[in-house]
């Protein structure tokens, strides 16, 4: 029996029905004649709360809400890579050759195509008993990924018939399954799940491998786990959506999914064009091929944006869940914290802090918390890592947004708008920013790179806390006065700060830069202090030390140095040698 309650009050997105229809919290229910999609978010005797995905302009009182029996949920199969959807999984390209540009309401469009037909590799024979989650069949979504067709998280039985390989769609039956109660299901490779609660896995694990992003300023200076969570808050126009672009483009996880939340749409417009453009540089692939959209652009419904993020997070667990590491980017959470603001004074909710409701932060836990290296049901591990953009106003770090989100994430990228003006890019502020992954991917990095990795990295951040507070004398006296080795630490933090940590998204090679040329660069900038630190205690000046442009030719080594030649950097060594021997010999 189809539940139906009649609305008596409309405000903005939300829909208030008569009584209790019999609704259940967090059901899918359309609205009105026009059939809307929405949601309900309170039940109490006297009144069913309901919020809309779609403009409600033209609802009226007296209107029919049906329910659908389920939660809001996220259709899971084949075609969900490549594709771009609304915060509610609608795909916009399918909705937009429907019904033009914008997306008309009350469309009943399905997520994913089912009419495409897709290569099936069956991975399991009649007979087998399969546990929740089992992988069962294979299907080439895109050149770049296998997608893994797996049973439900919440199925399990054997399987008493089972189709050859071939040529399905995503509602034909694959298998059939006994269950443990003795009734039979068909199994297809389309699984729903409801966006608002976590994927089950088995287990969760400590963070322990970094999401290499060939960024120096993240891989060496502020590392992210895989599995991780990251902040990238910044004022306007300081690299939020470039460092998101960067790590979706470069970092070493099998599928992305990017939500532009709340974001102007013609951004999120070039995001679609570029990376439909884009060539995954491991794959040769195009980016989009690993790759889900879901756009949310400021013009669109605030319910809609306040799903996109769960929507988001349901479809990267779901490929977690095949053994994937997969990247979310969040661009922006404060658009998205919004959108709660908006909901939550259209339900006349008592304010907390600037308006926000007294829930901002459990929600904005409730989402890094779905972040997390795990052991899936079927006994593959994946991991979902999270990176959200926070746009606080005039780039003020003290406002409850950046502040909640604070408390949830370990790594903390703070853009800077003063680097930013003077074009140091990326404009991570490396005194403010920290990362909590350090110490857990240590070993990681003395594995995989270099046992002194770590080491080095910490001598850099050093001489930069140096040089912060020498420029505090600097400021007051001027530099002239300071003895020659303090000088030397301003000269080498200059190279530290031009050579290494401003990193041109632009040029060819320095894009995305391995970690091998990482430490080789921090290796060569040490050698060249410690050399000259030895010329300094012999008792040269500084003056003497400048002439040979030596630091202005370690700080081009990035450029002068190409990736793919790394015995370059031993001429760096006898290059500085050299200098040494120089200095000494015309100072004799
Ligand atoms: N890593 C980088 N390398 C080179 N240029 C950069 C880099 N990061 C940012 N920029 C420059 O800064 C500009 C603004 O960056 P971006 O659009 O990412 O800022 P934003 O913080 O997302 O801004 P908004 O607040 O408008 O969303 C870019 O167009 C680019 O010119
Ligand atoms: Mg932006």
């Amino acid at each position: 029996m189809t539940k139906t309650g009649t609305i008596y009050g409309i405000n903005g997105p939300i829909v208030y029905v008569k009584g209790d229809a019999g609704f259940e919290m967090h059901e899918m229910v359309t609205v009105g004649k026009d059939s809307l999609v929405g949601e309900v978010i309170g039940l109490s005797a006297q009144s069913t709360t309901i919020q809309v995905y779609e403009e409600t302009t033209g609802i009226k009182p007296g209107e029919t809400v049906t329910g659908s029996g389920a939660p809001v949920s996220a259709v899971l199969a084949p075609g969900i890579l490549s594709n771009i959807f609304d915060g509610i999984e609608r795909p916009l390209k399918e909705i937009a050759k429907t019904g033009g540009a914008y997306i008309p309401r009350g469309v009943n469009v399905d997520s994913l195509d089912r009419e495409k037909l897709w290569d099936t590799h069956i991975t399991v024979k009649k007979g087998e008993q399969l546990l929740p989650g089992a992988i069962i069949a294979e299907v080439p979504e895109t050149p770049a990924i296998v997608h893994k067709v797996m049973l439900p998280p919440d199925l399990e039985g054997y399987v008493t018939d089972v189709v050859a390989d071939g040529k399905y769609t995503i509602d034909d039956r694959l298998l059939t399954l006994q269950l443990p109660d003795g009734t039979e299901r068909d199994i297809t490779m389309t699984q729903r799940w409801p966006i608002r609660v976590p994927r089950p896995t088995a287990k969760r694990f400590p963070p322990a491998m970094p999401l290499i992003t060939g960024q120096r300023i993240l891989d060496t200076m502020f590392p992210l786990a895989k599995g991780g969570t990251a902040a990238i808050p910044g004022g306007f126009g300081t690299g939020k959506t470039m460092t998101q672009h960067q790590i979706a483009k470069w970092s070493d996880a099998d599928i992305i999914i990017y939500i532009g939340c709340g974001e102007r749409g013609n951004e999120m417009t070039q995001v679609l064009e570029e990376f439909s453009e884009l060539i995954d540089p491991k794959s040769g692939n195009p980016l989009l091929d690993r790759t889900t959209l879901i756009a949310n652009t400021s013009n669109m419904p605030v319910a809609a944006r306040e799903a996109s993020l769960y929507s988001g997070l349901t479809l990267a667990e779901y490929y977690r869940d095949m053994g994937y590491h997969v990247a979310i980017m969040a661009d922006s959470t404060s658009r998205w914290a919004e959108a709660l603001r908006e909901l939550s004074g259209r339900l006349e909710e008592m304010p907390a802090e600037e308006g926000f409701p007294a829930y901002l932060a459990s929600r904005l836990s409730a989402f890094y918390e779905r972040a997390g290296m795990m052991q899936n049901l079927n006994g593959t591990e994946g991991s979902v890592s999270i990176i959200g953009a926070v746009s606080p106003q005039g780039g003020d770090f003290s406002e409850p947004v950046t502040m909640n989100t604070k408390r949830f994430v370990r790594c903390f990228w703070g853009l800077d708008k003063n680097l930013a003006y003077s074009r140091h890019f990326p404009a991570i502020q490396w005194l403010t920013s920290y990362s909590e992954y350090l110490t857990d991917l240590a070993p990681w990095y003395t594995e995989n790179v270099d046992r002194k990795f770590v080491d080095y990295r910490n001598r850099l951040v050093f001489l930069l806390t140096q040089e912060s507070s020498l420029m505090e004398i600097v400021k007051l006296i001027g530099s002239d006065v300071l003895p020659d080795d303090q000088k030397l630490i301003l000269e080498i933090a200059k190279v530290i700060r031009v050579g290494f940590l401003q990193q041109n998204a632009f040029h060819a090679d320095d894009t995305c830069v391995p970690l091998s040329k990482q430490f080789k660069m921090m290796e060569t900038i040490l050698y060249l202090y410690k050399k000259s630190r030895a010329l300094i205690s012999m008792g040269m000046p500084m003056s003497v030390l400048k002439e040979d442009k030596i630091f202005d030719k370690v700080i081009a080594m990035k450029y002068d140095i190409p990736n793919s030649k790394p015995e370059l950097f031993d001429e760096y060594k006898k290059m500085i040698d050299q200098f040494y021997d120089d200095v000494v010999e015309r100072n004799a």
